[in-house]
């Protein structure tokens, strides 16, 4: 289905995005191309923020879960508009550190961090870990002991929840890589472990439920056994916890049927659910922390492709080909995500055939979307496949040895590239012998 998902169709029938011509940007900047555009990024921001205030008091923070899209420009745009950021390796670490984002205010996460990434963390001052187990517990209080440090943390936590999502990106069930189960005792457990240690300072509790969720249900479920986990935790074990993180997971609009919740329905619901627990157990209103990713960036972002081939088998399917595919977006590889385009050349023309847009890739599953209908699309054409500024760029691979594609961040009609695309000196460039 050919839908711009809100954006503007200009005089000259094209796609626009941040008051910028999409095929102009294509001109200007090449093809392949991600564009974002930093209104919706910013605006999504404080969407979360001013929730926050409006249901909670103000108690909370937003953290941008950056796996969703991490460069240098991100952090500082959102360290711009008060928000901490989530991140989940040593590298989005690094690129965060670099673009001068306050450390209080990051978040480690993930499910194996190396002794190395707890170093160069502990270090500088990182404003939170959040443990995964207990054998990380311990590797914790090693590093923190030797810089002779204390480090804040929070205890990862499967609040067993099945989220209505892909199970690639459920994570809230007992089965899951992803932290402590609550219903074994473990959770309990590794609070008791860590009130004994001295180099760590137990915060608080995180869940992360799945990721492209549609209901509140989840959510307010998930907050109720994590507060009542604290509160358990205070009359078991004498800590008292102050922060409760209840991680991302809001989903987004990818087709034109797709009906996400109001971004301040989540936190309006979630406070109700907190308030109520805690008024009920005696317990003080804990922070909230909520990490979206996948809403921040997704909605802002699209990917403009030029299509090179139109190849229509008689009676089966007419492949047409762009000039990316799997290595700038492999989610439909993935997880058979699915996504809406437009040519953006022709953006108000009407739908007439259904088409399978497919990627360069020397793989027959290098499919971006099967099955769309598209106005008749023809050589030299402009794609744009909407809804890719989450988990596309961030997830982007060099098979093939093709190159990424730059990002382009516009607004106001002004146009700047935020990453530059990569050449093939850049490709060899770590090759020694
Ligand atoms: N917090 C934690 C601890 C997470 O693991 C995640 C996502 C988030 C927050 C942000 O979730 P979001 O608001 O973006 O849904 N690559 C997959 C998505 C993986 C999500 C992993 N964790 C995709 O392309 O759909």
């Amino acid at each position: 289905m050919s839908d711009t998902l809100g954006f503007r169709v200009n005089v000259k029938n094209h796609l626009e995005i941040g008051g910028c011509d999409a095929t102009e940007l294509v001109a200007q900047f090449g093809s392949p191309l991600y564009v974002m555009d930093e209104s919706i990024i910013r605006n999504s921001c404080r969407l979360y923020k001013n929730a926050i205030d409006k249901y909670y008091g103000g108690r909370g923070r937003v953290l941008y879960a950056s796996k969703a899209f991490s460069c240098l420009y991100i952090y500082k745009l959102i360290a711009q508009e008060g928000l901490g950021a989530d991140v989940v390796s040593g590298g989005e670490l690094y690129t965060a550190m670099k673009a001068g984002m306050p450390m209080e205010h990051i978040y480690f996460h993930g499910n194996n961090k190396t002794p190395q990434e707890l170093e160069l963390a502990i270090a500088n001052n990182i404003g939170r870990v959040v443990v995964d187990n207990v054998f990380e517990l311990d590797r914790i209080e090693a590093v923190a002991a030797a810089q002779n440090k204390t480090v804040k943390i929070l205890f990862r936590i499967k609040p067993g929840i099945d989220a209505h999502t892909h199970s690639f990106v459920q994570t809230g069930q007992i089965d899951s890589k992803f932290g402590v189960a609550l219903e074994t005792g473990e959770a309990m457990d590794i609070a008791r472990r860590a009130a004994g240690l001295a180099h760590v300072e137990v915060v608080g509790v995180h869940c992360h439920i799945g990721s492209q969720i549609f209901e509140l249900a989840p959510f307010t479920l998930a907050a109720r056994v994590m507060t009542e986990f604290m509160c358990d935790a205070r009359d078991k074990l004498g800590i008292t916890m102050t922060e409760l993180n209840l991680g991302g997971g809001y989903g987004i609009k990818y087709l034109l049927q797709d009906d996400p919740v109001e971004y301040d329905a989540y936190i309006k619901a979630v406070a109700g659910v907190v308030t109520e627990v805690a008024q009920a157990r005696g317990f003080s209103l804990p922070y909230i922390m909520m990490e979206p990713g996948r809403s921040i960036v997704g909605p802002a972002g699209i990917t403009l492709y030029t299509i090179g081939a139109v190849k229509e088998i008689p009676g089966i399917r007419t492949y047409v080909s762009v000039d990316g595919g799997m290595g700038d977006n492999p989610r439909y590889i993935l997880y058979q995500s699915e996504y809406s385009a437009v040519i953006a050349n022709r953006a108000g023309e009407p739908d007439e055939a259904v088409v399978t847009i497919a990627g360069k890739c020397c793989e027959s599953g290098d499919i971006l979307i099967k099955d769309i209908k598209l106005p008749k699309a023809e050589v030299g054409d402009i794609l744009a496949v909407m809804a890719t500024g989450a988990y596309n760029y961030s997830m982007a691979s060099n098979y093939n040895r093709i190159g990424r594609p730059a990002v382009v961040m516009v607004k106001d009609g002004e146009a700047k590239v935020v990453v530059k695309r990569e050449t093939y000196d850049d490709i060899i460039k770590n090759d020694l012998l």
